[in-house]
């Protein structure tokens, strides 16, 4: 008979000095799931172990534990044919009370702090008359109130990682569950939703992928209160002010130190004879452009190498993605149209395809833009790609002759690549194309850099910590090179890094573009004019 094996989170602190894990193996049957096979262990291997249930079909939320390291619910998921092991742990950030029961108190006192009920203004005059509710009016909320209070996206929340002031998930999700229901007159929620931490979310969507019920906890929650907080004044945050400003005086999230890629390479690239395999229009993004034109290099690199011709307007503008991430929705016009009507005229001379280097570029364009130009009116005649997306699937990639690497490494999965519904596995099969380069597997993906969401600008010294913690998880794996594919995680580990070394701690490992690394077992990038 075919067997499961259970490494399972055992901690009595009545009895054990230190928690540790036991290792349970049980036969394997279709439809098995991992609380099936924890009653299973409990009637017949080991009765003395403790973990929560209630109804079995992801109604109470009580099964709720750590699943191979992400919060989920035990009764929701399955075995699946081909797993030979699973690590059941207790949620993170509550008190282990034994094995996989935990306590749920800090979870509940942070509900508490948004008032999860409904306010009524009393003063409001009896009409004596029902108050009738039309379903539309209900509409927003609906999602929301799906939650079950399990506490996964507790447990899973990047910023309570470091910063447990933080309200959490799960609390923003009740505030504009009330905020958004018509009969609620709770004037404060909203600014109570700020002051309890709104702002220092980076938006990795580490929470939504926890999350059981799947409610829209990024954008359809903390995005969203974002916008009605700066419609009701109580955001921009001062910082968040200054980052916007920046970006309306200079075109960009960054300011122009040295010379913008678009400027150094010419508007058609193609150095190579013959037909190209395709043609593309290459959107930089700020960051890459501004302060990183190396990985422009090595993109335009890889492309000329995959004989693909590159059109690099000079004329595009900042994709807008702080506006969006801090609640400015109403500013993002501009962007919109200037973006999208250059890259229309390109469409309308063939040129259908948009491939990002940035992931908050990409994310953006993807996800918000196609909204924001249905409610502008303006169409949209191409499709986007992330740059590794479009050399994985769109394109004949050359691999043979790549020079070899001799790095062992570590796959940093950028928030916005996942955003954008870009599995992790493309840009690992991508870096394994390259000869020597051993990965290690990061022991969960979906650790934040901090350099999302506004955060770094209002919040430094929590991104900062964020950014810190990645590096170290990093380094705990003996790993020399950590690599990522998005300006912004470089930007953070590169300043956190700089930070270490002039405290005198020697990190011993580097941080590196996936594109330069690709693009340097190419051989040499084209020549810039
Ligand atoms: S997106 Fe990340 S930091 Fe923000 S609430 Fe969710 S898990 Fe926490
Ligand atoms: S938002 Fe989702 S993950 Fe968080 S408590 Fe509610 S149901 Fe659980
Ligand atoms: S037992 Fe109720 S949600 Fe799993």
């Amino acid at each position: 008979m075919k067997e499961v094996k259970l490494i399972i989170f055992r901690y009595d602190p009545v009895k054990d000095d230190r928690p540790h894990y036991e290792t349970y193996s049980i036969p394997r049957r279709d439809g098995l799931t991992v609380l099936d096979a924890l009653n299973y262990i409990k009637e017949n291997i080991d009765s003395s172990i403790s973990f929560r249930q209630g109804c079995r079909s992801a109604i109470c939320g009580s099964c709720a534990v750590r699943i191979d390291k992400r919060g989920c619910l035990a009764c929701k998921t399955m075995i699946g044919e081909d797993t030979q092991e699973i690590t059941v742990d207790p949620l993170n950030h509550y008190k282990v009370i034994r094995d996989l029961v935990v306590d749920l108190e800090p979870f509940y006192e942070r509900m508490k702090q948004v008032q999860p009920y409904l306010v009524r203004n009393n003063t409001v005059a009896m009409t004596g008359k029902e108050m009738l509710i039309k379903p539309e009016d209900l509409a927003e909320a609906k999602n929301l109130r799906d939650c079950i209070l399990c506490g996964s996206c507790f447990s899973d929340c990047n910023t309570l990682d470091v910063d447990n002031t933080f309200c959490g998930p799960a609390a923003l999700v009740k505030a504009l569950r009330f905020i958004s229901d018509p009969r609620d007159n709770n004037e404060g929620r909203l600014a109570q939703a700020v002051e309890l931490g709104l702002y220092k979310c980076p938006v990795d969507q580490e929470c939504e992928f926890a999350c059981p019920k799947e409610i829209n906890i990024r954008r359809g929650t903390i995005e969203r209160l974002r916008y009605l907080a700066v419609q009701k004044e109580l955001a921009p945050l001062p910082e968040h002010k200054k980052l916007i400003n920046s970006v309306l005086d200079t075109g960009g999230i960054v300011p122009v130190k040295a010379k913008p890629a678009t400027e150094t390479f010419p508007e058609y690239i193609k150095e190579f004879d013959g037909e190209p395999q395709a043609e593309v229009l290459l959107f930089l993004g700020c960051i890459i452009n501004r302060r990183k034109q190396n990985v422009a290099a090595a993109i335009i690199n890889i492309f000329q190498k995959n004989r693909i011709a590159v059109h690099l307007p000079g004329k595009v503008t900042c994709c807008g993605s702080p506006f969006m991430r801090i609640g400015q929705r109403d500013s993002m016009r501009p962007f919109v149209e200037k973006n999208f009507s250059i890259f229309n005229d390109y469409a309308a001379r063939g040129i259908t395809n948009v491939v990002t280097s940035c992931s908050g570029c990409n994310s953006t364009f993807r996800h918000d833009f196609p909204k924001l130009a249905r409610e502008f009116d303006i169409p949209m005649n191409f499709r986007i790609y992330d740059v590794g997306e479009y050399i994985s699937k769109k394109i004949v990639l050359k691999v043979e002759g790549l020079k070899k690497t001799n790095i062992r490494a570590m796959y940093h999965y950028p928030c916005h690549i996942r955003a954008s519904g870009l599995a992790e596995d493309i840009y690992i099969d991508l870096i394994q194309r390259i000869p020597g380069v051993e990965l290690v597997k990061v022991p969960k993906s979906g650790y934040c850099c901090g350099g999302g969401g506004g955060v770094r600008a209002a919040f430094p010294e929590l991104a900062d910590r964020l950014a810190v913690r990645r590096i170290e998880i990093a380094k705990e794996s003996g790993i020399d090179t950590l690599i990522t594919n998005c300006p912004f995680c470089v930007l953070s580990f590169e300043r956190v890094l700089g930070m270490k070394e002039e405290m005198g701690e020697k990190m011993g490992f580097m941080v590196i573009d996936f594109y330069e690394m690709f693009s340097e077992a190419y051989g040499s990038s084209p020549e810039q004019g």
